[in-house]
């Protein structure tokens, strides 16, 4: 087993004492750092820079040198999987992702081939292995992949939306259609998250940004019931360690019961859930991650601070609490502003694990 100088966020998953509650940020490596952007510049375009080991790697440990994290995590994106399929991933400035082919019929569906990860997706464990090795057992290391219904939802779309009109066409004229590219997902994602263990992820997260827009029938059938079958399927011991996995599903906060009996370690929460009534649904059987408004970073220090501490107190005494942003850390955030929540977290939090 390898040795980790901070367990702390593996403690706390695994409802372990820690000395003081973790902490990381979603997003963490990411524009809001000029330093991240210098490294980007570099690179030409973003997907460049996933695929260049070094430079992914480098812009992985950005965070981790500005500010005490407990956890780095994975420079990728949740759209390496549909772009290894042939869908032709580009982004288009200020639009976020888009697809060449995306797609609406059954047969296109059909013709799609699960991606190997060590040959299409190989970039990506190439980054895992480096970043493992340049942490060199600092913190540990998250790998990632999008929810089966979060990637169709790009993929039948093709780029963000505001309505889910064809993804949700697609569901209920076609859902043979839709449950065929779900389970040709999950399988993905499966094998995509298991290789990324084997590579030296030490925790996994599943991040399901859109399952929070369906009906809470329609959340079971296409996006809990596949996240479950990948959640069945994944590598849990690695190298002499539990490998712990979060489900995150934004706007999930009424269905957490659900998502803790598919026997994840922990789930992610937004802001839009009180986390001491999430603790109280099912802080028996998961750690929860969470949960303060992304937006709270543009206020003030000390009102950050302030949040910190509602949240903390919201959590109370003891372990199973991850802190962390309910959504992604936006590029007009000060850094600054960054840095006091973070130690917001790690001052205010002592007194909780006594
Ligand atoms: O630091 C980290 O958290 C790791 C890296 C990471 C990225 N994307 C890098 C990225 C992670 C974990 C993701 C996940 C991701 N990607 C999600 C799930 C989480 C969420 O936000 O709900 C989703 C839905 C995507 C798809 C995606 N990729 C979008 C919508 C965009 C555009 C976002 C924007 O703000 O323009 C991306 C591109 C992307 N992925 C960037 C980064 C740092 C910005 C790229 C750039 O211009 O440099």
């Amino acid at each position: 087993m390898s040795e980790l100088k901070n367990d702390r966020y593996l403690r706390a998953l695994a409802k372990q004492p820690v000395d003081q509650t973790p902490v990381w940020m979603m997003r963490q490596a990411g524009r809001y750092l000029p330093e991240y952007r210098a490294t980007r510049a570099q690179a030409g375009d973003f997907m460049s820079l996933c695929k260049n080991a070094e430079l992914a790697c480098e812009v992985t440990l950005q965070p981790l040198r500005r500010y005490p994290l407990d956890a780095a995590i994975l420079f990728s994106d949740i759209l390496t999987i549909p772009d290894a399929m042939g869908l032709g991933l580009y982004f288009e400035t200020g639009e976020g992702p888009k697809f060449e082919r995306p797609l609406s019929s059954y047969q296109e569906v059909a013709n799609l081939a699960i991606p190997d990860p060590e040959d299409e997706l190989g970039y990506v464990m190439n980054a895992v292995r480096t970043i493992r090795r340049e942490l060199k057992g600092e913190v540990p290391l998250i790998g990632f992949s999008g929810s089966p219904w979060t990637l169709a939802t790009y993929m039948v779309e093709g780029g963000s939306s505001k309505t889910f009109g064809k993804i949700k066409k697609m569901a209920f004229a076609e859902p043979k259609t839709l449950h065929l590219l779900l389970d040709k997902l999950a399988d993905s994602v499966t094998s995509y998250l298991n290789a990324q263990v084997k590579a030296g992820a030490q925790s996994l997260m599943v991040f399901d940004s859109w399952g929070g827009v369906l009906s809470p029938r329609d959340y079971e059938e296409f996006s809990l019931r596949y996240m479950q079958k990948i959640v069945d399927g994944l590598i849990r011991e690695h190298d002499g360690r539990k490998v712990p996995v979060t489900l995150f599903t934004k706007n999930g906060g009424q269905w957490i019961e659900k998502i803790a009996a598919t026997g994840c370690d922990a789930i992610g929460l937004d802001w839009t859930i009180d986390i001491a009534d999430a603790k109280r649904r099912v802080g028996d059987q998961v750690a929860l991650q969470g949960n303060m408004d992304p937006s709270m970073l543009h206020a003030s220090p000390e009102r950050i601070r302030s949040e910190v501490e509602t949240i903390l107190a919201g959590f109370g005494e003891g372990t199973g609490h991850i802190f962390n942003l309910g959504h992604g850390i936006t590029p007009d955030v000060n850094p600054e502003h960054a840095g006091a929540f973070i130690n917001a977290v790690g001052e205010l939090s002592r007194k909780y694990h006594k």
